[in-house]
């Protein structure tokens, strides 16, 4: 299946959001490791889908097999994911390098693998604990919206969703060991008709754009995140459909604080509130805007710098709580009957 998206360079520095809700996480990870029948001296295999730079996965792993060494030994492989064109020298020097590295735990060993999850990327029944954070809520192809849809969770981004998250579980269940786990955190939303409240910043801005006429309808229309943010009724839904093959161990929605926005209101220094939402947003917005607009470099600059001018409007205008808006789902491969 075609995957169009780049990696996201500059990710580590801006990513704290989604480490803090994975790591609410790390208690359910490892009693899911625990409950993995596998002998003493065995070989336990962990996928971890979508590694972006490496460091929430890093800090999160080290963490959860930190725990699990209390209670088990077994020797440990990783295997880090993520596209081809990921900043793979970023995440090889942080695991060899990082004071925090799960290596430092000892017999554990790490491998990399540069290519979309939409395909099988490891063997079949190979992996004991399967694991994706803020990965598997991304989009093989960029649905176009349709006139009138400005959000993130319109209609044909919704359609593309549930097939894309059947052929992904699908594929996970298949690599997946009987018995063996799948945990992960995928962007949320809290209700059906709203979209999760990062995206006044996201989408509004862009859609101010519009209305000025800075940016015309037809490149509106395929200014569109390669990722879709679900509601837990929709993954229920889809898990049914899953029923003859895994047991569902947790299905929630959840949100916290946007760091950033809980530092705002512990300091109450907006100028650096003010920064970090910029920098990220630069970061986050660029692949999206820039593949949307049929225009030369130096113009997609220009309109990045615009829609950046809009979040720092947006901020000034809008002091509302900032939240991650998340799900997460666990689920466990039936195991094999005897
Ligand atoms: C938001 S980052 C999450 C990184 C990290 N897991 C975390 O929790 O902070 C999402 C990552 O998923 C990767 N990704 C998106 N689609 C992918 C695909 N089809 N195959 C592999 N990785 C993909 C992106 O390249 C990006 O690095």
């Amino acid at each position: 299946m075609a995957f169009q998206s780049g990696g996201i360079h500059g990710y580590n520095q801006v990513s704290h959001g989604q480490l803090m809700a994975a790591l609410k996480f790390k208690d359910d990870a490892v009693e899911c490791l625990k409950s993995i029948n596998l002998p003493e001296d065995e070989l336990l295999n962990v996928a971890d889908y979508g590694c972006s730079e490496g460091y929430n996965s890093l800090v999160t792993f080290s963490e959860i097999f930190t725990e699990f060494r209390k209670h088990k030994n077994n020797p440990i492989t990783i295997t880090h994911t993520d596209l081809p064109q990921n900043n793979w020298t970023e995440v090889n020097r942080l695991i060899v390098e990082s004071e925090k590295s799960y290596l430092n735990l000892g017999n554990i060993f790490y491998s990399t693998i540069g290519r979309s999850f939409f395909n099988q990327i490891l063997p079949k029944d190979s992996v004991h604990f399967a694991y994706s954070s803020f990965a598997m809520h991304y989009l093989s192809v960029k649905p176009p919206r349709d006139e009138g849809e400005y959000g993130w969770a319109f209609h044909n981004a919704k359609s593309q969703g549930y097939k894309d998250m059947k052929h992904l579980l699908n594929i996970r269940l298949d690599e997946l060991i009987a018995g063996g786990y799948l945990v992960m955190v995928i962007f949320g939303r809290e209700n059906e008709n709203e979209d999760p409240s990062f995206s006044r910043f996201s989408f509004h801005t862009i859609k101010e754009l519009l209305d000025r006429g800075e940016i015309l309808p037809e490149e509106f229309k395929y200014y569109v995140w390669h990722s879709y943010p679900y509601h837990a009724s929709e993954i229920k839904e889809i898990l049914q459909e899953f029923e003859s093959r895994v047991d569902v161990v947790k299905c929630e929605y959840g949100k916290s604080l946007f760091p950033y926005y809980a530092e705002y209101i512990e300091t109450g220094d907006f100028d650096v509130y003010e920064k970090n939402i910029v920098d990220m947003m630069r970061v986050m917005m660029k692949n999206a805007l820039f593949t949307s607009l049929k225009r030369s470099e130096e113009e997609k600059i220009q309109l990045l710098d615009k829609a950046i001018d809009e979040v720092k409007l947006s901020l000034r205008n809008n002091q509302q709580p900032l939240y991650q808006d998340y799900l997460t789902v666990i689920i466990r491969k039936k195991p094999l009957i005897v």
